[in-house]
């Protein structure tokens, strides 16, 4: 359980392309906390959100020039707990998940400055890696820690499941 937050709306981003792998796992295990609370699922693989190409029009009127990605930010910014479950490719995200974290950037230019969290809405990591993975989970948790901050939830922490090559 995440401490201090009554979640009673779960807004999960799933950054894997495989939905029984150990992200899946990882995901599935987390949730059993929260058994009653209604979560709302964004698949980065299925969704293929287009890239950002920064046209700058979000910066004009805080509106992206893109439609495909209204439901999803919608659900992220009215959540209790924002979870983003991803494995680690080449040191970060997968590319479908990182077009999210940079789609984002409406809400970079409405809120990041303002820098003002919600700390009563928190955001969670999972990490799955092959390997070691410490010097990419930190990586990660850093642009998931800008991510909270452009949606206005506060950064609680990350689970990761490092060494799955093993299994
Ligand atoms: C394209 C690709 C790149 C990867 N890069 C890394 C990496 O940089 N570091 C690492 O530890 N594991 C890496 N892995 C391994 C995955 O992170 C690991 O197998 C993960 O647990 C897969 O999760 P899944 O079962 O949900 O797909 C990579 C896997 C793929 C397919």
């Amino acid at each position: 359980m995440i401490k201090g937050a009554v979640v009673v709306r779960i807004t999960v981003l799933f950054g894997s392309p495989r939905p029984d792998g150990f992200t899946a796992a990882l995901l599935r295990e987390f949730l059993t906390d929260y058994p009653d609370a209604e979560v709302t699922r964004f698949d980065a693989y299925e969704l293929n959100l287009l890239p950002c190409v920064a046209c700058d029009r979000c910066r004009e009127d805080g509106r992206c020039a893109f439609r495909d990605a209204d439901d999803l930010f919608a659900a992220c910014e009215t959540c209790d707990l924002l979870v983003l479950a991803s494995p680690v490719y080449n040191y970060g995200f997968p590319s479908p998940m990182k077009a999210v974290l940079d789609r984002a950037q409406p809400w970079y230019h409405r809120n990041f400055e303002r820098g003002e969290a919600d700390p009563a809405r928190k955001g969670v990591l999972l990490l799955t890696a092959g390997r070691s993975g410490k010097y990419a989970f930190e990586l990660m948790e850093k642009q998931f820690r800008v991510f909270c901050r452009e949606l206005g939830v506060t950064f609680a922490e990350t689970r990761a499941r490092p060494g799955t090559d093993q299994f």
